[in-house]
């Protein structure tokens, strides 16, 4: 049988989350794990921080700190944000985990023996005052295209042209601002992606018109640019290092670790809990499995190009990615969220500030999927008053109100439906199969406006029935229009749990009935027949608070949205 792996590119330890990583990633992967869960597939979703690199280091000096304890105290709190919005990882390892140590030195050795690493000597800034080799970014000075003081080593932000930190005039370290920087040379360890290049090349073609146009078109660009050797070594301590003779002082790149993190998270996983599965199932199984990956559009070359192809040059059957999806960024205020300058929402904000679902929702039906988005207080508040409050919200309220001042608390008795129920069923029928569809293929806005319509329909089915009106003449209908009616909210809890889990659970919890949250597998004329006559149900507060104006006046404020 075929199962799914899911991975959500793994955030930088170093970076609290906001807003723009939710979306950016681990939201929409969160969705289609819970979503295909409720299709009673077998999942694995898995995720994790990218804890190696230079800004931990630099962080853990600022703060003072042991890097493994800094690394410790910021991973656990990406734990807890997770939490906050019910991100259902499977695991939510580390890259600096022992598992993923193993896998990453088991894949070396194979690139090594197969010929594909091989040694270069390289000249990279080196500051005595710091006592280090600088990263590209870390060497700041003037950039020698258009004269901008404060150029990266790495690209220009003024003139966007990319650099070489060697190019800088007036160079200066960005940690200590000393500018007491030389040149070095220094020995590195490069995959030989050129050799890896034919084979990348036919198995991308597959993914024609199989990935999304942003994936296959990254890939295509690059390969067209033609593959250059990568460096997979960095002169840096933290790190895993290198195995290999004259390289006691370095380890491997980040970007040579991380993505093998997926692998090595997958290990922590299945030594840690209890389900007799191994790594192996997944990651060495090509044909059973089904492996999706969500990321930032900027990731999109790693996870096509370099990843890829490091599996390849393994000789290995490694499961490789079957469906990729990119997302572009979402802005504030027009520009970056940015922790330093208290821009943005970050996420423990967030979570103060409304419900998780809330966010969930807006998130997802505003999705940064062809185009970078913004996100405004005045939007999220116009989103949460009417999709959630006044169609979704307002018709659980109705609905539960009318039948228990009429019937009791208790499900009405269905009679024979008639001509407006049985188009209902064959309305929501076909909304239910285009939202499915959406959901399957990681069409998150159109999947949300679908979801929009499911939920109209209710409220025109009642306009439609009146059975405010109908009770006083037709108890019996009344009654079947009302229990149609409390049949609709199961089904909404079900399709729209994916995406507002807790909401979802309080509108199944409404029912004295077990229920699953199974995603809906009948006709709508059988589905919405299901709750017997008789099952008791709770009246709830109302699901969802608008915000009012002066409330979102007060957040533009505290989070300075021009
Ligand atoms: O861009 C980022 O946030 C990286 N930390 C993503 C790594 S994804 C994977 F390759 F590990
Ligand atoms: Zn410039």
């Amino acid at each position: 049988m075929k199962k799914y792996l899911i991975t959500s590119a793994l955030p930088y330890v170093n970076g609290l989350p906001h807003l723009g990583h939710l979306i950016g990633c681990l939201l929409p992967a969160d969705v289609y794990a819970r979503f295909l869960r409720a299709k009673g597939e077998d999942v694995l979703f898995i995720c994790g921080t990218d804890e190696h690199g230079t800004p931990s280091e630099v962080g853990a000096a600022k703060e003072n700190m042991p890097v493994e304890e800094y690394c410790l105290k910021y991973h656990q709190l990406h734990v807890q944000m997770y939490e906050g919005f019910n991100l259902s990882f499977d695991y939510f390892g580390r890259t600096s985990s022992e598992q993923n140590k193993e896998i990453v030195y088991r894949i070396f050795e194979k690139l090594w023996q197969n010929g594909l690493v091989v040694e270069k000597t390289t000249r990279q800034v080196y500051s005595p005052d710091d006592g280090r080799y600088l990263p590209d970014s870390y060497v700041i000075g003037t950039c020698p295209y258009c004269g901008y003081e404060k150029a990266k080593g790495d690209q220009c932000e003024n003139c966007t042209k990319v650099l070489d930190p060697i190019d800088l005039i007036h160079p200066k370290s960005a940690i200590s601002g000393s500018d007491k920087v030389e040149i070095r040379e220094t020995k590195h360890l490069f995959l030989q992606l050129p050799k890896l290049e034919q084979d990348l090349a036919e198995w991308i073609e597959t993914k024609k018109g199989v990935w999304p146009d942003i994936a296959y078109s990254i890939a295509k660009k690059w390969l067209k640019e033609g593959l250059q050797e990568r460096g997979i070594t960095r002169d840096l301590k933290w790190g895993f290092a290198v195995p290999k003779e004259g390289y006691e002082d370095k380890v491997f790149y980040v970007w040579f670790d991380a993505p093998i993190g997926y692998i090595g998270i997958t290990k922590q996983w299945a030594d840690e809990k209890p389900t007799q599965r191994r790594f192996e199932d997944w990651w060495l199984n090509p044909d059973e499995t089904i492996y999706t990956e969500f990321m930032g559009k900027d990731n999109i070359p790693f996870h096509t190009i370099s990843f890829p192809a490091t599996l390849k040059g393994t000789g290995e059957n490694w499961t490789q990615v079957s469906m990729l999806k990119g997302l572009n960024y979402l802005n504030f205020a027009g520009g970056k969220f940015s922790k330093s300058e208290h821009r943005g929402i970050f996420l423990d904000d967030a979570i103060r500030e409304f419900p998780a679902d809330y966010w969930r929702y807006w998130l997802i039906a505003n999705a940064p999927e062809s185009d970078d988005t913004n996100f405004s207080f005045d939007q999220f508040a116009a989103t949460v008053n009417k999709d959630l409050n006044d169609v979704l919200g307002n018709f659980i309220n109705r609905v539960l109100k009318m039948t228990a001042t009429n019937f009791g608390q208790q499900i009405p008795l269905l009679g024979n439906p008639t001509t407006t129920e049985k188009e209902l069923y064959a309305a929501l029928d076909s909304l239910i199969e285009t939202y499915t569809k959406h959901l399957s293929q990681l069409e998150y806005r159109k999947a949300m406006s679908v979801l929009r319509e499911i939920w109209v329909a209710g409220n025109n089915y009642l306009a439609q029935t009146e059975p405010w009106k109908v009770v006083k003449t037709d108890t019996d209908y009344a009654g079947t229009i009302l229990n149609t009616a409390l049949n609709l909210i199961r089904l909404y809890a079900h399709l729209s749990a994916p995406i507002m889990p807790q909401t979802a659970q309080k509108m199944i919890d409404i029912f004295e009935y077990p229920d699953n949250l199974a995603w809906p597998d009948a006709p709508m004329s059988v589905y919405l027949t299901k709750l017997p006559t008789g099952t008791p149900f709770q009246l709830i507060q109302p699901l969802f608070q608008k915000i009012l104006p002066d409330r979102t006046a007060e957040l533009k404020m505290r989070y300075k949205e021009e």
